[in-house]
């Protein structure tokens, strides 16, 4: 999870809040971690070592991840361990990106504010798991995520939940 502004976030606040209350789920917070963006570049890689499936969550910044998680991808996500010769550390793990927008479902359209379905602006993410070897899940999206009432912010959780409870194979309830 990456949000440089945590403090102040309610839409990631709420999935994170659901991530950690769910089994068999572990979160690394990037920007606790690594305030400075000195990442510790051998436990990155042993957490991703210990995990199955891989969940980014951040918000839509500029129609990507916020810059401390493309530093971690950077810095990570090696040749010899991601992939390339050797590198088969993600083989067959699945990626789900969870992510926050701003814009409304509506505002990812052709000729709306943001000019694509925001499946387009996550194609680098889709293209790097194909690349690794990993299996694409369909991305958990929240849109609109600055002006959702309390009531939608909790089902949108709900439905986070599912998805994390489907992904680990842990379902509580
Ligand atoms: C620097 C910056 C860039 C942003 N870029 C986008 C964007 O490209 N598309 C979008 O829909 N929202 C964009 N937003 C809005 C955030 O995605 C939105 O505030 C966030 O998802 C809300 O989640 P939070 O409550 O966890 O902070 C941007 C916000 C900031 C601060």
């Amino acid at each position: 999870m990456a949000h440089p502004a945590f403090e102040r976030s309610r839409a990631n606040r709420a999935l994170v809040r659901v991530a950690l209350g769910s089994p068999g789920v572990a979160v690394r917070d990037l920007y606790e971690l690594y305030p400075d963006f000195v990442i510790d570049v051998r436990a990155e890689q042993a957490a991703l070592n210990d995990h199955a499936a891989i969940v980014l969550q951040y918000p839509i910044y500029w129609y990507a991840t916020p810059a401390l998680m493309k530093e971690w991808l950077d810095l990570v996500w090696l040749h010899g361990f991601a992939y390339g010769r050797g590198g088969e550390a993600l083989k067959g793990k699945r990626l789900l990106v969870a992510c926050t927008t701003g814009g409304g479902p509506e505002a990812y359209a052709p000729k709306a504010m943001h000019g694509f379905p925001i499946e387009v602006f996550l194609k680098p993410m889709e293209q790097t798991a194909v690349l690794c070897g990993m299996k694409w899940e369909k991305p958990f999206i929240l849109h609109g995520a600055g002006v959702k009432s309390p009531e939608a912010l909790a089902q949108a959780s709900e439905r986070f939940r599912k998805r994390l409870c489907a992904l680990t194979e842990k379902c509580g309830r």
